[in-house]
């Protein structure tokens, strides 16, 4: 475990998030990860500890821990199983914090206590089938008549998009302006005119959901745009920022599962007479793994802490992101050679970390636009 003193808050928080997920959610992640399953009643009860809105003041029904807490929160739940801690992160990250940063006092009220209490759960929407690196080209269009605004377009790699009630909708006001036509909404799923298309059948992360949705002639409230027109490609990258040092808290959960599950079988499995763990070449695969982990978690934190003081922190979520992520697949590549043949098998849980290890450098970003955003921040740094 890291060397950073936590505070009691911070403490109490992981000492509660280990305690629920060694209990309700390690116990059923294999079997929900093999059926595609939702884990609806254990997204409940993460509601009633209060992580589902975690960094949400209390005074609109959230927790009001800061960033830091929600962070280790995600590394212990993603630990007993990445999927709840996507759904978890999707909801925290992409749904609330935009909310509370960029609405107004009546969507506060109106939309934030649901999505904290588990009464509703959000997704997020803004890549498309032809948009997913690049946002600012998207083909959603939204366009106002009356009091309301009509959206038509496609969205995809919607998380949570087969349970949400709600989602932060991203779409086009103004297409000549690219990213500054670009404008966020606030979209009761049930609406007229939004249909979940297709659910992908995915090779890891298997216990959520990633939807296709269409909007046809939707009709929203012009009170449910979220900032002023023009401002949502900044809301999407304002948020990406936050939601990226959770992916990373994802992974480091992921690596951290990897590497206790390879120190057991490794003091467990025998050959040449001797439990693997005593051989040097495997010690120094552990070496590595923990050597990268703690790397990681730090660059997490780090990134958790800046988001908590106020400053600009977009590079460190990034670094912390990428680091993070390709640690986990390392990690997990590891995990599964020192199984060996019982790694490759569902009968351990390493294949599983592996398979999901993979998404963490894909989504809110892939690997390659992290190290965009790094080298332009240091290109600008360094003069
Ligand atoms: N915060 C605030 N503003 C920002 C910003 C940030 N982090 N990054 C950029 N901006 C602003 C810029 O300052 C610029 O403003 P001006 O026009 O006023 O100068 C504006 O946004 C445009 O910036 P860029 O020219 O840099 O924009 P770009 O089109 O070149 O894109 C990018 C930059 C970093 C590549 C960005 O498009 C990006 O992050 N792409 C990846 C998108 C992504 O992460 N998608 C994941 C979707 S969510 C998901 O995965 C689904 C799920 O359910 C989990």
């Amino acid at each position: 475990m890291s060397m950073v003193n936590l505070t009691e808050e911070q403490g109490m928080v992981r000492k509660i998030a280990r305690e629920f997920s060694e209990n309700e959610i390690k116990p059923v992640a294999s079997e929900n990860d093999k059926n595609h399953k939702f884990p609806k009643d254990i997204v409940d009860k993460l509601s009633e500890l209060g992580f589902m809105g975690m960094v949400v003041p209390e005074e609109y029904g959230g927790s009001g821990f800061d960033y830091l807490s929600y962070i280790i929160a995600i590394e212990e739940i993603s630990r007993a199983c990445a999927s709840t801690g996507a759904i978890m992160s999707v909801n925290n990250s992409l749904v609330c914090d935009p909310i509370y940063t960029f609405g107004n006092e009546e969507q506060k009220r109106a939309y934030l206590a649901d999505l904290t209490t588990g009464k509703k759960l959000g997704c997020f929407m803004l890549s498309e089938p032809e948009a997913g690196s690049d946002p600012a080209s998207m083909n959603t269009r939204a366009v106002k008549k009356g009091k309301n605004y009509v959206l038509n377009g496609a969205k995809c790699w919607i998380t949570n998009g087969a349970e949400a009630d709600l989602a932060v909708v991203f779409a086009s006001t103004d297409a000549t302006k690219r990213n500054k036509g670009v404008s966020a909404f606030i979209v009761e799923m049930k609406s007229t005119g939004v249909t979940i298309g297709k659910l992908e059948d995915k090779l890891g992360i298997k216990a959520t959901s990633t939807a296709q949705v269409y909007f046809e002639d939707c009709k929203i409230p012009a009170t449910n745009m979220l900032g002023e027109e023009g401002d949502g490609f900044k809301i999407a990258m304002h948020t990406l920022d936050g939601g990226r040092i959770g992916i990373a808290a994802q992974a480091v959960g992921i690596a951290q599962a990897a590497i206790e599950d390879s120190v057991r079988y490794a003091k467990e499995r025998k050959a040449f007479g001797r439990a693997i763990s005593n051989f040097q070449g495997l010690q120094f695969m552990i070496a590595d793994m923990a050597t990268r982990i703690e790397a990681s978690r730090l660059l997490t934190w780090q990134a958790a802490v800046m988001k908590d003081s106020g400053g600009k922190y977009s590079k460190n979520s990034a670094m912390a992101k990428l680091y993070a992520s390709e640690t986990a697949m390392w990690v997990t590549t590891k995990a599964i050679q020192i199984h060996g043949g019982f790694g490759y098998t569902t009968d351990y849980s390493v294949e599983r970390y592996f398979r999901d290890a993979k998404i963490t450098e894909i989504y809110e970003g892939t690997s390659e636009i992290q190290r965009n955003v790094i080298a332009r921040e240091t290109l600008k740094e360094i003069q």
